[in-house]
């Protein structure tokens, strides 16, 4: 079987509105310069966008493909380019950072203020022996010392390891070891649903057998609880940072020099540090922000509620924006604390006009009800944008209807953290939005879906998503493990024979009658259903589809006739909770996902649950339901969010 079949038909769409059009920062032209010559354009990109000391000659070196070099003989510094060139600019008034505490305390950061509090870092660091190519752990909460402490390692030319901050002290030492960090910056604690969550506790934890690389531990006051110390290791941020002087020449280095490791889980094996460098990544972090945001730095009031500990926290929260010298919000908590709508208070507040978040997040609204954000002004909300997983075309236009006031546009962008930036998106200018479908790759960025055998498929036809052209912000490699690297993303269609490697995402695709592109999930989770290979993606939506579904989850489980049959776990909205039984909802929601796919599609059976099991990340688990769908033992639920939650769904299925 090559390919993945498709049997969703999403028929709205919605052209850009003319106003938007007139004022867009992304115009045509962007497209036909990329179209005329793919290297010039991403070299004009980057001299326009990006400060370099020494220019680059050479766009990109493929000589050693999949291992890419771009710009590699400019050199420039990452954090000059996000901070004091903007501050030279005269801008260094301009607020850099709006944060908002869970508790409600906030502080407002300009630029020139951000810039200072960086060269300290930069400095205390620097005194700590951290120098050009050092590793530094960093294990905050979503406090603005997390971004000083990424640009300060950037600043130096080391190389930062985010971890998430509800990542456990093992996960912690993993990713210390793999990296061999010198240093790690960490706070007494954060806040999260109204109570402080320790870290430093965890940090020692990690480092309690004396025996890892790590010098040092750099602790921020933030959430008052008492922590233990380390003397010699251990030393407060206020005692050193905010005492270190706040001159500090930046260097330049070349622009191949790695930014930063970040580790992701997939579904097998040891988490894999995904390495990326500098100058590619920031022409591209800045590139995309810029053009998907339609940002106007001068006005707009931007908002990615992505944590740093993430790849979109990287390229979203701190180096597309700030390159770009924009406006933005950052956000502590959880969205429910202290009440539901603590969002739409923090947009009201703000003015927020550009909003960047996840499907979860948006179908989780959807499950609480419209009459939470309606009680705030949301009419600063100008566009919308959304990742992670794909967007339900149901869940798309709850979105820009409650969120949206129904005019905003909404960019729903498809990337990973292994591509660094966004890599298939509308442009809010100038594509007429299809609700569920990313719809078309960035000028620039070359992309196709294959069959298995590495033929492009048809219009109107599924199968993987690949790559064709190496990009500013593809990842470099993975870590110490270059093997590891080819075999993972490059050896499912290595090329030879004149033919160039192709990067495979894992995800499916397909391909719409106008060639645009609609993500169907990952491919390990697609199901073969009677020979039929159904995508997980469309399913969900047309369950999503019914009115009283806020979220849904589907997995193949085996079946004797027709060898997996799918299975599909359902969470009702808060307002619809009463009106059927879960045998009389089941039946409807069975007959809905005939009625609106086909009958091929037609659950064998429709579990309503309370919750879905997810990652840190907001991603469903859906091997887990596999499990529950097959009537296994539940395999290792390590990387759930919540460890209680097959629980909650186990037991409700008894
Ligand atoms: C999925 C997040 C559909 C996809 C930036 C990808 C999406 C994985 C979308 C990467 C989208 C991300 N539509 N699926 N707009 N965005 N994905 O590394 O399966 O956390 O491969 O990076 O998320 O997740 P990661």
């Amino acid at each position: 079987m090559n390919s993945i079949d498709s049997l969703l038909h999403e028929t709205r769409r919605f052209p850009p509105a003319p106003a938007f059009v007139e004022n867009a920062v992304a115009g045509p032209e962007l497209a036909e310069a990329a179209a005329a010559d793919r290297l010039a354009f991403w070299g004009d990109q980057s001299r326009q966008l990006l400060s370099w000391s020494t220019p680059f000659t050479q766009t990109l070196d493929w000589s050693e493909a999949p291992f890419a070099k771009w710009f590699a003989d400019g050199r420039l510094n990452v954090a000059y380019n996000c901070l004091d060139r903007h501050v030279e600019a005269g801008n260094g008034d301009r607020i850099a950072l709006h944060w908002e505490g869970e508790p409600g305390d906030s502080r407002s950061i300009t630029y020139e203020e951000l810039t200072a509090d960086v060269k300290r870092a930069a400095n205390t660091f620097a005194e700590l022996g951290v120098g050009h190519g050092d590793r530094v752990a960093i294990y905050l909460p979503m406090i603005p010392e997390a971004v000083v402490a990424m640009l300060a390692v950037a600043r130096l030319g080391a190389i930062h390891s985010v971890v998430f901050g509800g990542f456990s002290a093992d996960s912690l030492r993993a990713r210390i070891d793999d990296a061999e960090a010198k240093l790690v910056i960490t706070a007494d604690g954060g806040w999260r649903k109204g109570k402080v969550f320790p870290l430093k506790n965890a940090v020692d934890a990690a480092l309690a057998d004396g025996a890892s690389t790590v010098e040092h531990v750099l602790v921020v006051r933030r959430g008052e609880n008492t922590v233990e110390w380390t003397e010699g290791r251990d030393l407060w941020w206020h005692d050193t940072v905010e005492e270190a002087s706040d001159e500090h020449d930046a260097e330049a280095f070349e622009a191949e020099n790695p930014l930063f490791i970040l580790y992701t889980s997939g579904t097998t094996g040891k988490p894999k540090g995904i390495l990326h460098t500098s100058g590619g990544y920031l022409t591209q972090a800045a590139y995309t922000h810029k053009n998907v945001f339609d940002l106007h730095p001068e006005t707009d009031v931007y908002w990615c509620t992505a944590d740093v500990g993430w790849i979109t926290g990287h390229s979203y929260v701190v180096y597309g924006p700030l390159a770009n010298g924009a406006t933005q919000v950052i956000y502590e908590g959880t969205p429910d604390t202290p009440h539901p709508a603590r969002w739409w208070e923090v947009v009201e507040k703000y003015k927020v006009s550009i909003f960047y978040s996840a499907p979860t997040a948006i179908r989780s609204f959807m499950k609480i009800g419209r009459q939470e954000p309606q009680k705030y002004d949301l009419s600063s909300i100008r566009l919308l944008g959304s990742v992670g997983e794909p967007i339900n075309p149901e869940a798309w236009i709850w979105y820009r209807d409650i969120i949206g006031a129904g005019a905003a546009p909404i960019v729903d962008t498809w990337w990973q953290t292994e591509t660094g930036g966004i890599m298939i998106s509308a442009l809010p200018g100038l594509t007429t939005l299809k609700p569920g479908s990313a719809q078309v790759p960035l000028p620039g960025i070359s992309v196709d879906v294959l069959s298995e055998d590495g033929t492009p498929v048809g219009n109107g036809e599924g199968g993987l998503l690949v790559v064709t052209e190496p990009w500013p912000s593809m990842l470099r490699g993975i870590w110490g493990d270059p093997e590891r690297f080819v075999e993972t993303y490059w050896s499912k269609f290595p090329g030879g024979d004149g033919e160039p490697p192709r990067y495979f995402a894992g995800d499916g695709a397909r391909k719409d009658e106008d060639g645009d592109i609609w993500l169907l999930g990952r491919v390990d989770d697609v199901m073969n259903v009677s020979g039929h290979r159904l995508s997980t993606a469309e399913i969900e939506s047309a369950l999503v589809s019914h009115p009283w579904v806020a979220e849904s989850a589907v997995v193949g489980a085996n079946d004797e006739t027709t060898g997996q049959a799918v299975v599909a776990f359902v969470i009702v909205k808060a307002s619809q909770a009463d009106v059927a039984t879960a045998a009389e909802a089941a039946d409807v929601l069975r007959a809905h996902v005939a009625q609106q796919i086909g009958a091929i599609a037609r659950p064998r059976q429709v579990f309503i649950v309370t919750e879905l099991p997810k990652t840190r990340s907001g991603k469903i688990m859906r091997r887990l339901l596999r499990d529950v769908a097959e009537g296994r033992e539940i395999g290792d639920t390590t990387t759930l969010a919540d460890t209680n939650v097959m629980q909650i769904i186990t037991d409700k299925l008894k």
